[in-house]
């Protein structure tokens, strides 16, 4: 099977958590703080030819973390996810051909057999990327600005995008360049150069740690992987 390299992009601020500093850092599990469960976890799938994180140049933090010593840190996180990305992928100075998956270090349940399916996805040579997605359950509305509803959309035809999101390197870094300060995943950069991107079924419990509750949400997650 097709080994991409892996990059973590960890240098959001992350102030929706409302702790006081980067999320990335809380104590998470088994004396493993967010950042550190989501690298181990990654890394022991044996999925990927390099696996790398991506930080912010004065992180007081990372120093301090227990990382796979094969993992790359690289201090050159910028102001938007998309810049911290971009950032990192010219640090890699990967080959134009080689694949990247990038994956939010928030996202620590992802699924090994998700990801399988995506890098085998990405085998068959048939889409420019491909990324994982979850089917959505509720009923969709659209709000207007006084808080009413519009109307209602037919789900069937959303998803919601999670990570890993996989694409050439050299191909992201391009698409990503002009849309440093609007891309919130590098999907949309890439939808938006005309790629044809594959959307691969991916459990719900791919959570974003975002707020206090999805903390406890992921530590339940984690339990039963
Ligand atoms: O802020 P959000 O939850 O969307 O961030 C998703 C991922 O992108 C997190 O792992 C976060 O650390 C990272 N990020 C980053 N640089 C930023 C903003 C977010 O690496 N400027």
């Amino acid at each position: 099977m097709l080994k991409p390299h892996l990059l973590i992009p960890a240098a959001g601020v992350g102030s929706r958590m409302k702790i006081g500093y980067p999320k990335q850092y809380m104590p998470f599990v088994d004396d493993r703080n967010l950042l550190e469960t989501t690298v181990w976890r990654l890394s022991e799938m044996s999925l990927f030819a390099s696996v790398a994180v991506v930080v912010s140049a004065d992180d007081a933090y990372i120093d301090h973390c227990d990382l796979p010593q094969s993992v790359r840190v690289l201090r050159c996180g910028g102001k938007t996810r998309a810049q911290s990305v971009y950032n990192g992928l010219k640090a890699l100075e990967l080959k134009g051909d080689e694949w990247v998956l990038v994956h939010d270090a928030a996202r620590p349940c992802v699924s090994k057999q998700a990801i399988c399916r995506l890098i085998e996805r990405l085998d068959l040579g048939d889409v420019d990327g491909a990324i994982l997605a979850s089917p959505v359950v509720d009923t969709l509305k659209i709000v207007n600005e006084a808080g009413l509803i519009e109307q209602t959309v037919n789900r069937e035809l959303y998803r919601s995008a999670q990570t890993p999101q996989g694409f050439h390197v050299q191909a992201l870094i391009r698409a990503l360049a002009d849309r440093l300060q609007t891309a919130t995943d590098e999907a949309s950069a890439m939808e938006a150069v005309g790629a044809k991107i594959a959307v691969i079924d991916s459990p719900v419990s791919n959570i974003k740690v975002t707020h206090p509750d999805d903390a406890l949400l992921a530590k339940f997650f984690l339990q039963s992987i």
